[in-house]
């Protein structure tokens, strides 16, 4: 059976077009408008820490604002990343260093306590009360599908995720990764080219021997390394348009992953800063870790390079991801100067955001062609 035939039935939905989860952009209302124009809405929960008994009520209230016929018609996100390193007195005071030459109000730079880490997945199923809190908020929402970014939970946690009928989806930036993904029986890999908004999900390989394959690319090896007997294939990056979504899909994808395309719209929220797009002047994007540990695609803004420029002057080791982003996001709360610290995270192509379009305006583009 045709690739995207089949996942579209497994899921229930019209359009083989799944909404990018987006932390810090969608809220419960944006995600199911999508699915209820026959795509399939996510909710990113990486910021809930399962090892903490409110993490139910958080996890209710967020899919209690999620209006849609079936409310198992969704996508959960995680982040799935190794445990990060409390970071030494030397690499906080470098991270000082390096926000003093691009803040000018020192003292906010000063104030910064929060070095503490974002959880992971990972750290959830080794705890066996934070596990089976979130097995059974699992068990009770059942979700059409659980997708991890930047690695993938144990073999058996992924075997409890299958007893529940729920599909396990995982991005992949790399054919290894893909294979990897594979052999833990993932059901659908991400495949996230280098031209993608947000955190690059890379679990493998390093930055240094990152081959920062396209989208087209990345696709294409693996669809022919699995020659129609593998996973669902999803391609994620710079897919902004019907004839691209039509491609993919002609060519053996299942679905694919669309993030950018809807960062402009009003439901957004960060659609504040992309409303300009199109009227002010075109920015390039830059892959940069500076900001929370990760290498993520983010619009270059004046704070943006400065940040660059300032790790140029004074290259040194700074705190892991988690505790770097924690300590930043307590900075933008902190910061009242002019310098707008926003992180904008965004894929390559988004100098072709629309703001006046509606999310129906958009789900109707990607899927004309179809
Ligand atoms: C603002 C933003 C936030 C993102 N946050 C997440 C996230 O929380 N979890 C995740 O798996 N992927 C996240 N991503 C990556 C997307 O899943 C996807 O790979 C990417 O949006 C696809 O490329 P595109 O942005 O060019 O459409 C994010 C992307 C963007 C643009």
């Amino acid at each position: 059976m045709n690739a995207s035939i089949n996942l579209t039935k497994r899921l229930g939905i019209k359009y083989p077009l799944l909404l990018a989860p987006m932390a810090g952009v969608l809220t419960s209302a944006f995600s199911a408008t999508v699915t209820n124009l026959g795509g399939l809405g996510s909710i990113p929960i990486s910021h809930i820490d399962f090892t903490n008994a409110n993490s139910i009520d958080q996890l209710d209230k967020l899919m209690s604002k999620y209006q849609v016929r079936d409310r198992s018609s969704v996508n959960l996100n995680f982040f799935c990343h190794e445990p990060v390193p409390e970071p030494t007195e030397v690499s906080i005071d470098n991270w000082k260093q390096l926000y003093r030459r691009v803040i000018s109000d020192e003292d906010v730079v000063d104030r910064v306590r929060l070095f503490t880490p974002s959880k992971s997945f990972k750290e959830f199923e080794t705890d066996e009360a934070a596990l089976s809190r979130l097995l059974s908020c699992l068990d009770k929402f059942r979700p059409k599908v659980v997708s991890f970014h930047f690695g993938i939970p144990a073999s058996s946690t992924i075997a409890k995720l299958h007893d529940l009928g729920i599909l396990v989806f995982a991005s992949a930036t790399s054919l290894d990764e893909a294979v990897y993904l594979h052999k833990f029986e993932i059901d659908g890999i991400i495949l996230q080219g280098f031209e993608a908004g947000g955190h690059r999900g890379n679990f493998l390989s390093d930055a240094d021997v990152d081959e920062k394959l396209s989208t087209q690319s990345l696709f294409v090896q693996v669809r022919d390394h699995f020659k129609g007997e593998g996973p669902f294939l999803i391609p994620a990056g710079g897919i902004d348009d019907g004839a691209i979504v039509k491609y993919y899909i002609d060519n053996g994808a299942a679905a694919v992953q669309v993030g950018t395309a809807f960062l402009g719209v009003r439901e957004s929220l960060t659609s504040p800063f992309f409303s300009n797009v199109g009227r002010s002047e075109r920015r390039n994007t830059a892959m940069v870790d500076l900001v929370s540990g990760k290498f993520a695609r983010t619009v270059r803004t004046p704070f943006i390079d400065a940040l660059i420029d300032s790790a140029k002057k004074f290259p040194g080791e700074l705190p892991g991801y988690g505790y770097r982003y924690n300590a930043y996001k307590e900075l933008r709360g902190l910061n009242k100067g002019e310098l707008d610290v926003g992180f904008y995270l965004a894929g390559q192509n988004y100098y072709s955001i629309n703001p006046d379009l509606s999310i129906e305006e958009i789900v109707k583009n990607l899927t004309k062609d179809l």
